[in-house]
């Protein structure tokens, strides 16, 4: 896969490659698919101000999440089921991440186990929870991601039902039967069977506690060791309230523009939520992340780094590990160069004054 130049181009070999039902799983949106658009759009919709004449012969893109020193601000979101891109899934993810120096996030809905992931040798894992019904379950869970070396909680709180994933409900979703939840193989937990409806949707009403609330964020606490990270905060008033529940860090995210439609882009919604946070935890970002010059934009609106989640299966689609090593490696390329062209030589020196938002100057980007 030489010839590949960006990171979108993996999506349209994907496309090609994957059985239907795949491919539409991992690229959907919610409903009219206007904030998987506008994910993107926004991001177009924020301009540069470089600075020049700075010497930018020596570049640093390292940085630092909860204590932990990686290679760049961009890490790998937690994305369900990879095994249906390729044999070798979260293996093959596990292993790129690693080698990129970065952070990987492994779904509870993963189609190889917390414990298989953690054999793959040394890497920075963050584990991603759904809260089941049934308690009993987390604790187990937690406890089996304390044992493996993770070394964070990514709690969604966006999905307390799945949204409507419309291809999802056309093809009647399932999770082709030689795979299986792996996590949960052992609780007869672990296949996604066919319904009337996207087999997904039917597994989370069955099994995800959609009566979570901040009160379960405190018992969390209580029943891990490990700081929890909450993904899916789109507004200051719970960016306030996560910071009073004693949350590691916010993510801003929209689940992908997977969950509820017509939510505003990420990066639309983070300037707000780093305000509320009052740098008292990081703010990270995840949404659309597709170019160097979006990371860079995400930075320099106070996000500590963003995650990425389709670029991930597609190019794992394409290419197993070579794929996402690819394109981890492009998007640090493409960040470097943009701090390089923009006059930062480290992450600190990237500043708000760096860019220019439609909410700053409509004369300048006049395409709001
Ligand atoms: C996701 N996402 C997700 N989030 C989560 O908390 N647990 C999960 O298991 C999954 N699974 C999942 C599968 C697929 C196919 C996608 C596309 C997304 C959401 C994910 O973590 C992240 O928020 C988005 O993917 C970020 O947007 P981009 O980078 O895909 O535009
Ligand atoms: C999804 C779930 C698994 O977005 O988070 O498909």
């Amino acid at each position: 896969m030489e010839s590949i130049t960006n990171v979108k181009e993996y999506e349209v070999i994907a496309k090609e490659k994957l059985p239907k039902m795949i491919y539409d799983y991992y690229a959907s949106g919610a409903e009219d698919q206007w904030t998987l658009k506008e994910n993107r759009d926004a991001f177009s919709r924020i301009l540069f101000r470089p600075r020049i004449l700075i010497d930018v012969s020596k570049i640093d893109t390292s940085t630092t999440v909860l204590g932990f020193k990686i290679s760049m601000p961009i890490m790998v979101a937690p994305t369900a089921m990879q095994k249906m891109a390729h044999p070798q899934g979260e293996y093959a993810t596990a292993r790129a991440a690693s080698s990129a120096g970065t952070i990987m996030t492994l779904s509870s809905w993963s189609t190889s186990s917390i414990e298989e992931v953690a054999s793959t040798g040394p890497g920075i894992r963050f584990f991603q929870l759904y809260v089941y019904k049934d308690r009993n379950i987390v604790v187990q869970l937690l406890k089996r991601a304390e044992r493996a070396g993770f070394k964070a909680v990514v709690l969604t709180v966006d999905t307390p039902i799945l949204g409507r994933r419309e291809a999802d409900i056309k093809n009647r979703f399932i999770l082709p039967p030689h795979l299986t939840l792996k996590n949960f193989e052992e609780l007869d937990l672990g296949k996604i069977d066919k319904t009337n409806d996207s087999g997904l949707a039917s597994y989370v009403a069955s099994q995800v506690d959609r009566s979570l609330s901040w009160k379960d964020v405190k018992w969390l606490q209580t029943v891990t060791t490990l700081p929890i990270l909450v993904k899916g905060v789109l507004t200051a008033e719970d960016a306030r309230i996560a910071v009073q529940n004693g949350v590691a860090g916010i993510i801003v995210s929209n689940h992908g523009a997977r969950q509820l439609d017509y939510s505003p882009a990420t990066i639309m919604a983070l300037e707000e939520v780093v305000k509320a946070a009052q740098g008292r935890v990081p703010v990270f970002l995840d949404g659309g992340v597709r170019r160097g010059t979006d990371v860079f934009k995400a930075l320099a609106l106070g996000a500590s780094g963003i995650f990425i989640g389709r670029p991930v299966v597609f190019s794992l689609a394409v290419d197993g590990e070579g794929g996402v090593r690819k394109v981890l490696q492009m998007l640090h390329d493409e960040f470097e160069l943009t701090m390089a062209l923009s006059g930062c030589r480290s992450i600190q020196e990237i500043t708000r004054n760096h860019i220019v938002a439609p909410w700053d100057a409509p004369h300048v980007v006049p395409r709001l």
